[in-house]
């Protein structure tokens, strides 16, 4: 089978995959599933970062992926979740892939998080019992950082690492080629993963659903409730969307006072400093004027604004964004999305501005009126 064949066939694959909790089919990602097998097919073994807003879709597109080659001989994806206590639930693969690889890291790590760690041990053993020589291995670990954490390992040490060792792994197991994906939704720790661009590693940013896949989940989830209003508060982050359906019971005023109370709680101790005010306008006005985050201690503990974008960062509420070549997904032109920054998802953006308006708490009735016009 040729690549464009190999493509055509995952692409196809992706939308029989079904999405748990929603119980519908997965939407979309045909252009972030071509960036992946270019990956890997290109042939050279590198290793990616991948971020993106809290709730994207990072998580499910890995396993849908992982879903979609299933059928695929030449390629084997192991996808891992280093959030999950349970292991069953944490290792997907292929059917036959994911069995052996539970029993191995039972034996090989103590505990989950040091999968990361002990990848290549794992491959070997892998190795004994199934064959890998000769095809394409895709390791996705989700929130790798977890482990990084757990056991005390800065990130600069763990590219440094993998940097020497990915070309190793593909020699010594035969590989026709190795590629790691490392999800992660910590935002404020991007800045060190930046710092080591230049060894086998790149960034890559993932967006929330298209406008027009958007709007096919939403027929999908038989959502009862104005899809334009929708797209101008949620900006096509599905996570929201399973919020709104799952937990609200599509009750759209419940679930915004609950958006509302997180801003104006923030708001409410921003306001205290005349500076953080001014800045947090500046940043409503344009996205762009949020400071950058710089990596030693000693300049975030002077500038009073990068404690403030990195609260931002934290809550999930804004985002860098990467160059356009190093984007995974599209980013649509909206008015709450600027060339550096993004609002994750516009509705903080225009909660911000109704309370920086008004300088008072908004209801959820006005925040819907303001969409709405
Ligand atoms: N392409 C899709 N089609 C349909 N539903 C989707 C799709 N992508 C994500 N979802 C839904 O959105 C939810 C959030 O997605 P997911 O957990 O993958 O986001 P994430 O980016 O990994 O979040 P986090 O930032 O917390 O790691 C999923 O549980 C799923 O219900
Ligand atoms: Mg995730």
């Amino acid at each position: 089978m040729c690549c464009g064949d190999v493509t055509e066939v995952v692409v196809s694959c992706l939308g029989r995959y079904v999405v748990p909790g929603l119980g519908i089919y997965f939407v979309d990602r045909e252009r972030e599933v071509r960036y992946v097998l270019d990956w890997v097919l290109r042939g050279v073994s590198w290793n990616y970062v991948v971020y993106g807003p809290w709730g994207c879709g990072k998580t499910e597109f890995a396993r849908a992926v992982t879903y979609a080659v299933e059928e695929l001989n030449d390629f084997v994806f192991l996808y891992v979740d280093l959030t999950q206590s349970e292991l069953h639930q944490a290792i997907y693969a292929r059917y036959g892939v994911k069995e052996l690889l539970l029993e191995l890291v039972q034996r090989v790590c103590e505990d989950l998080l040091k999968f990361p760690l002990k990848v290549f041990a794992l491959l070997r053993k892998l190795c004994e019992v199934y064959k890998l020589v000769g095809r394409y291995l895709v390791i996705f670990m989700d929130e790798v950082t977890r482990s990084l954490d757990r056991y005390r390992i800065s990130i600069r040490d763990y590219v440094s690492a993998l940097d020497k060792a990915i070309h190793e792994w593909r020699r010594e197991l035969g590989l026709r080629n190795i590629v790691t994906v490392l999800l992660t939704s910590e935002l404020s720790l991007i800045q060190y993963f930046r710092r080591e661009v230049g060894k086998t590693l790149s960034i890559y940013e993932m967006w929330n659903l298209s406008k027009s896949a958007f709007m096919r989940l939403l027929e999908e989830v038989k959502c009862p409730l104005d899809y334009e209003i929708l797209w101008r508060l949620c900006g096509g982050n599905p996570r929201l969307i399973y919020e709104l359906r799952n937990v609200y019971a599509w009750d759209v005023e419940r679930w915004l006072e609950r958006e509302i109370v997180r801003c104006w709680s923030l708001y409410s101790m921003i306001r205290r400093s005349d500076v953080l005010l001014k800045y947090l306008r500046s940043v409503v006005e344009e996205i762009d004027s949020l400071a950058p985050i710089p990596i030693t201690e000693e300049l975030k503990q002077q500038l009073p604004e990068v404690a403030l974008t990195q609260e931002l960062l934290r809550q999930n509420m804004v985002i860098p964004l990467e160059p356009t070549n190093h984007l995974l997904s599209e980013v649509p032109r909206e008015e709450w999305i600027g060339r550096e920054w993004a609002w994750q998802v516009p509705l903080y953006y225009y909660i911000f501005r109704a309370i920086l308006e008004k300088e008072q708490k908004p209801t959820s009735e006005t925040i819907l009126r303001e969409v709405s016009t």
